[in-house]
């Protein structure tokens, strides 16, 4: 059985957020290793041989990333830590770091030394001020301790370690957004190339890395990049955090092994213990609200028919066809009851409000789809917004800056994929679909 834990095996252990008793518990075991016994490279090398794959979404291999940073004499290197965590149904970092702040902070000093930073930073989305507070406490104590600050441990290696809060736009979850941001600035993407590898804070080579793949560099580096390459599965190696959300009995925020089956992650007494209320499940979106949504049919097995497994691969088996993304591991399910229409109108007005408006595609055409699926739900459109849907989708996927425009495209044509028979209900039953807005007639149930 697939059930290692790596992250938050101590996360209920009273006082885990303490210096103490994370100490206790065989915290800051990652920087002595390193800093005591390993040179950065070798560092980066375990991190190589892990396997991780960067926990913000795009799944690109950490080791690579970092072995990309460039290094120019006399150049300071950042490490800039992604907790701007502003995805809809993602909310595993947040909780990770409430629970075991100590968790990052070692992660952030093991990863810096491998990068040779000697400043680094934890960019935090504005709404998480708490959190900010709680991170602060554990950075003071880290300093406290020895283990922040200028010859750490006595090894001749200084880190200063800082957060900066954002102000709360998803915008600035996206690495050159949040760059600029952090300058100060407000927060538009930047054109790539220059990656921040080679240009990014301040002009000079920055690794961005997301809350959870940087509290992986701990057990990576205790137990060795192969011995953590043995857990999960094939390249997707380790464990995942998956924040669990919508009609599940069990909701919440998951460590599971990557490999298990998702029919087992929903319905496992370990993991959701299925739909809520003993309704059936309708359609899932597996990696927060940019991933395409995959119909009931599509959950559990791929269109071949295999088992469909929590991993990188399988949950994007069958392309945008018939499957989607682990993304940021933001699981949201919805029973029979659902409305696609709704749901897709909602997520589709969270982007137009969020796009930063920099790229005329992104901004007109998340607006356009915002108003187009406002008129389908409400009783209000014809069949042709459909196709009109689709055209604007078209428009705005791979012509923009940043993938934001991709984020938003990508939910609304799997929608429609998948559910044309729910938007042309929408159009034939206007009626219906009118009085159920005003609350007068729920939701017609789907056969699932
Ligand atoms: C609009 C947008 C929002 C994003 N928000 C986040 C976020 O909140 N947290 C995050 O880690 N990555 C986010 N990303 C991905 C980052 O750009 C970047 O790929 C990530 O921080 C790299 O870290 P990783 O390699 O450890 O995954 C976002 C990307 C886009 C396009």
């Amino acid at each position: 059985m697939k059930n290692r834990k790596l992250l938050l095996e101590n996360v209920h252990i009273p006082g885990i957020e303490t210096f103490d008793v994370y100490r206790k518990n065989g915290g800051y075991r990652s920087v002595e290793k390193a800093l005591k016994t390993m040179t950065p490279d070798e560092v980066v090398e375990e991190v190589k041989k892990s396997g991780l794959r960067g926990r913000g979404g795009a799944g690109f291999p950490t080791g690579l990333k970092w072995s990309f940073l460039a290094k120019p004499e006399g150049v300071p290197r950042y490490l800039v830590c992604n907790a701007d965590e502003s995805e809809p149904g993602t909310f595993k970092d947040r909780y990770l770091m409430e629970k075991v702040p100590h968790l990052l902070v070692e992660g952030m000093i093991t990863s810096s030394f491998a990068l040779g930073a000697n400043t680094s930073f934890i960019y935090i989305r504005g709404e998480f001020m708490y959190i900010l507070h709680i991170l602060e406490k554990a950075i003071a104590e880290a300093y406290a301790n020895g283990f922040l600050g200028k010859n750490i441990l006595g090894t001749g290696y200084d880190l200063d370690l800082k957060v900066a809060p954002g102000g709360g736009a998803y915008i600035c979850g996206e690495e050159t957004a949040l760059l600029e941001s952090l300058e100060g600035k407000r927060g538009n993407p930047r054109m790539k190339p220059p990656f921040p590898a080679v240009k990014g804070l301040w002009g000079c080579p920055t690794v961005v890395n997301n809350v959870e793949s940087i509290a992986a560099v701990v057990p990576i580096v205790n137990e060795g990049g192969d011995a953590y390459a043995q857990t999960g599965l094939g390249k997707s190696s380790g464990t995942k955090l998956i924040s669990a959300s919508g009609n599940l009995v069990r909701p919440g925020v998951y460590e599971i092994e990557m490999g298990i089956t998702v029919e087992e992650f929903i319905y496992g007494d370990d993991y959701c213990r299925g739909i809520a209320n003993g309704k059936k499940l309708k359609a899932c979106v597996p990696g927060g609200s940019s991933v395409p949504i995959l119909p009931h049919y599509l959950v559990t097995k791929t269109a071949a028919g295999e088992d469909r497994l929590m991993t990188y691969e399988s949950l994007a088996d069958g392309g945008f066809a018939s499957g989607s993304m682990l993304g940021s591991g933001g699981f949201i399910v919805f029973d029979e009851d659902q409305c696609i229409v709704r749901n897709t109108w909602n997520f589709a007005r969270f982007y137009a409000h969020e796009s930063c408006g920099q790229c005329s595609p992104c901004r007109e055409g998340t607006g356009w789809m915002e108003k187009v699926l406002n008129r389908l739900e409400h009783g209000q459109g014809n069949m042709r917004d459909i196709a009109l849907l689709e055209e604007i989708n078209k428009k705005i996927e791979g012509n923009t800056i940043c993938p934001l425009g991709d984020a938003a495209a990508w939910p609304v044509a799997a929608a429609i994929r998948h559910f044309r028979d729910e938007f042309e209900w929408h159009v034939n039953e206007r009626e219906i679909s009118q009085k159920r807005n005003y609350g007068l007639i729920t939701q017609p149930s789907v056969e699932a």
